[in-house]
């Protein structure tokens, strides 16, 4: 069985809060038990909008990795690693920007978005109009077929099928390309070649696309072709040209519920975040002094929990019954604001419990961690060279 891969690289911006675990992190737990799992620190790409700060990335970098661990990724199961630690990204980035239009690159939203954004730096950069497209070297190398990202990144993910387009319609015509796909069809076997041919022609003459995804489960399941002839086989399908790049799909991630402290998105920027290891003492500090209805500025005030962000994270950490107690209590000034935040509170120390447990070991033998990315730097790097060998034989890169 050809397993799905998936791959999700995360930009090492310090410590995570719960935002992260919330929005990403929670769904890449779910993810290392279905599929094989690639996720990486994405420094280079911290570094196309931080080059003037590159000190602390190491530290963030080092941070993130443990705090992945502290939530549950389980280095067994999913491969972890540092983008820049696989210069085979790199040189697939290269090699894709020779055939990448410039405007394709300037019209993602995201780069207009950012440059507004973040308008105290100057991204008028080479590095930093090229994001994308490192980003789409980061999910082709792995030829990951399933990369979850939050609405904001779909159209990398769309560019990113573009591009892999592109590159198999220029370079993916080899000579004898048919006749190496008719021996490839051989290496099916009797029965299921003769399918894939019929399914094919089906295709091919009369359009039935669901001949067409039928095909392409049969070949899903083939256990036996090499690498080159099952891109021959996908490639056949359709044309005359080999698939060597694989075009990717979004797995659109719901945005997260987990406000900040003060109802706003939770993000470092703002300063509201709750970090996924804050000390009991700092969470505890920081629920009890966060804003609640401004309505209430004395205990026997009635409230509106919709004025309120302690309201938002009962939302994400209470049950209905508690819900009801809040309503009633507080639109009755029925309970004190204090009163009200326990549950929460009790509820966000009960979810970091294990996960300061699992952060200790790392914490306090780094060994560990850095071992776990050597591991997986290595794993992925050999991942990535199969990849990059097929890509330089396409481009007549690979002298002999
Ligand atoms: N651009 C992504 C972000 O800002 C991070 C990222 C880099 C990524 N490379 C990736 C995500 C490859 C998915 C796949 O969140
Ligand atoms: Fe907010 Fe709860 Fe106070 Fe109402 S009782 S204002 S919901 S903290």
């Amino acid at each position: 069985m050809f397993v799905d891969r998936v791959l999700s690289g995360m930009r090492p911006t310090g410590s995570l809060h719960l935002g992260h675990y919330h929005g990403v992190l929670k769904n890449w737990l779910a993810l290392q038990h279905q599929y094989e799992c690639l996720f990486f620190a994405a420094d280079w790409h911290a570094l196309t909008t931080h080059y003037d700060t590159p000190d602390v990335i190491e530290q963030h970098v080092w941070d993130m990795v443990i705090d992945w661990l502290a939530a549950g990724v389980d280095p067994t199961r999913a491969t972890l690693f540092i983008q820049s630690r696989v210069p085979e990204h790199a040189e697939l980035h290269l090699l894709l920007s020779m055939i990448t239009p410039l405007s394709w690159l300037e019209r993602i939203p995201t780069y207009k978005d950012q440059q507004e954004k973040l308008r105290d730096r100057d991204l008028a950069t080479y590095g930093f109009l090229g994001y994308p497209l490192l980003q789409s070297a980061d999910v082709l190398i792995y030829r990951a077929n399933r990369i979850p990202v939050g609405e904001d990144q779909v159209p990398h993910i769309e560019f990113t099928r573009e591009i892999a387009r592109r590159f198999n319609h220029i370079f993916g015509r080899e000579q004898d390309f048919v006749q190496k796909a008719e021996a490839a069809v051989k290496q099916l076997g009797v029965k299921k070649g003769k399918l894939y041919t019929e399914l094919r022609t089906r295709y091919q003459e009369r359009g039935d696309t669901q001949a067409l995804a039928s095909a392409n489960a049969l070949l899903d399941e083939q256990q036996n072709l090499s690498v080159g002839d099952r891109e021959r086989l996908y490639g056949y399908l359709e044309g005359e040209g080999k698939v060597i790049l694989t075009e990717p799909k979004a797995l659109l991630t719901a945005a997260s519920k987990m406000p900040g402290l003060d109802g706003q998105k939770m993000s470092k920027s703002y300063d509201n975040t709750i970090a996924l290891r804050d000390s009991i003492e700092s969470v505890t500090k920081k629920i009890r002094t966060m804003p609640t209805d401004p309505a209430r500025v004395r205990r026997s005030d009635p409230g509106e929990p919709e004025k309120c962000p302690v309201w938002q994270f009962h939302q994400v950490y209470s049950t209905d019954k508690t819900k009801d107690w809040v309503r009633q209590g507080c639109t009755t000034a029925g309970i004190g604001c204090l009163e009200c935040k326990q549950p929460v509170l009790d509820a966000i120390l009960e979810e970091q419990k294990p996960m300061r447990e699992r952060a200790q070991i790392y914490v306090e033998d780094p060994a560990l961690t850095r071992n776990i990315i050597a591991e997986g730097c290595e794993k992925a790097r050999k991942m990535a060279s199969d990849t990059l060998r097929d890509v330089k034989a396409a481009m007549k890169l690979s002298y002999s």
